[in-house]
């Protein structure tokens, strides 16, 4: 039987590819596996050889030892790859298929499934609603930035992609459809953003600038994008977007200078917990940040799409309270605008579709605002370690030579 190489989470600040069995059809005991789901049977599951991975802020949150994840988790749920077997229960997937899969995990069964929110399935983790591959406290699925994985409930998951060789062309951009390109334009959707809105994303790291290139695709009048790092503002402007350097100040006086009124219509969230201070807090993380300056100047009657990651448990945390995931946030400020809240994991079947149209159909570069960079596998921990000091890039993992070819 075929091995299998996979990038494992070491300790707070190292991964490393190390050699791993070839998946079965039964999700097996290893580091981060829940015990209720040993042994757990997958016929309904399909045997990927990865095309494309990629490495995701939300990786970041377990490699810098800001989770609880243990120590050989394989980390990987932004997954694009070609099937090479199904198991017996699989009816419409095959073999060949070149197949994008959604980061959530999800049965298609249970009541979530069928209200389309696959990011909160209830039988997959038996710890709590919501799954993905490769990630603490989500079932111990195993993670994909490895040459081979399993996918359960193929025919539900998978979006099979129409044509191989046109998606091997573009499958920079289409490698974006697993996570980031949906979850950036759900935070835009949920934002409220329509055309002629005018918005404020905290955040241009990939999610970042995803969301700016999802309010830009609903007919966003003004996009305005915050960040402290340079070359991630850089971006922005080459986006078409307004930069706001949050280093400088409160965004609330940039976005007047830019707007000529201090509030936007939308706002959106791609930071999370590890948010910096504005101005002269921005040396250190002040977790709270974002949401309270979001609430600050998003107008009244208008909603919040925050896709960035908030925890239940942070050993990092900045105080007790964050330790907990309990952070100071001013509530009263939102409850008198009547501000809607729109949280957790993005549900990427509800959008990963019509995404992938727009990139068929050249409506969208996504691969080139997030510059996708693809690097070779064993190149992963040079990926990690350059995308935590913040480079403007998102690293795709090309495990079997698909992209290079
Ligand atoms: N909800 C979901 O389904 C989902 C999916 C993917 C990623 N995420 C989360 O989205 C967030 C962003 O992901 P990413 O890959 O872009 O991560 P990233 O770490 O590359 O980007 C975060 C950016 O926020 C900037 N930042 C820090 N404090 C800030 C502040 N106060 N104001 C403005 N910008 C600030 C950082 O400099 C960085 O560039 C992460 O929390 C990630 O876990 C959520
Ligand atoms: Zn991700
Ligand atoms: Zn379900």
């Amino acid at each position: 039987m075929a091995g299998n190489k996979a990038v494992a989470y070491k300790g707070p600040g190292e991964v490393e590819v190390i050699d791993t069995d070839y998946p079965e059809f039964e999700l097996k005991d290893g580091p981060g596996v829940n015990p209720a789901n040993v042994g757990r049977k997958v016929p309904h599951g399909a045997i990927l050889r990865t095309v494309a991975t990629n490495i995701c802020g939300s990786d970041q949150h377990m490699v810098r030892g800001r989770t609880t994840a243990p120590a050989g988790l394989v980390l990987g749920h932004e997954i694009t790859g070609e099937v090479v077997e199904v198991g017996p229960d699989v009816e419409f997937i095959e073999p060949g298929d070149i197949v994008s899969v959604p980061f959530n995990i999800a049965c298609g069964r249970c009541r979530n499934c069928k209200e389309g929110k696959t990011g909160i399935c209830l039988n997959v983790n038996p710890d709590r609603p919501g799954s993905a591959y490769g990630y603490v406290d989500m079932g111990g699925w195993v993670g994909g930035q490895a040459e081979y994985v399993l996918v359960p409930y193929a025919d539900w998951n998978l979006l099979k992609f129409p044509d191989r060789d046109q998606a091997l062309e573009k499958i920079l951009d289409l490698t974006m459809l697993s996570d980031i390109f949906p979850t950036g334009f759900h935070g835009a959707y949920t934002a409220g953003v329509r055309p002629g809105s005018t918005v404020y994303i905290a955040g241009a790291g990939p999610v970042g600038i995803a969301a700016a290139v999802g309010a830009q695709l609903l007919g966003a009048a003004a996009v305005l994008v915050g960040d402290l790092n340079p070359d991630r503002l850089a971006r922005v402007r080459e986006l078409g977007c307004e930069p706001v350097d949050v280093s400088k100040g409160d965004p609330r006086d940039q976005i007047e200078h830019i707007l000529g009124v201090p509030e936007v219509e939308c706002g959106v969230d791609a930071v999370g917990f590890e948010a910096r201070g504005h101005g002269a807090d921005a040396s250190h993380e002040a977790p709270a940040t974002v949401l309270n300056s979001l609430m600050d100047v998003t107008a009244a009657g208008g909603a919040l799409g925050i896709p960035g990651l908030y925890v239940t448990g942070d050993p990092g945390g900045v105080d007790e309270a964050a330790k907990t995931g309990s952070l100071s946030i001013r509530l009263g400020l939102g409850w008198a605008k009547s501000l809607s809240f729109a949280t957790g994991q993005c549900p990427v079947m509800q959008y990963n579709v019509r995404l992938m149209q727009a990139i068929l159909h050249d409506k969208v570069q996504i691969a080139k605002a997030v510059n996708a960079t693809p690097i070779p596998l064993e190149d992963a921990p040079r990926g990690y370690a350059e995308f935590d000091q913040g480079a403007a890039n998102k690293y795709v993992l090309d495990p079997n030579g698909y992209i290079k070819a």
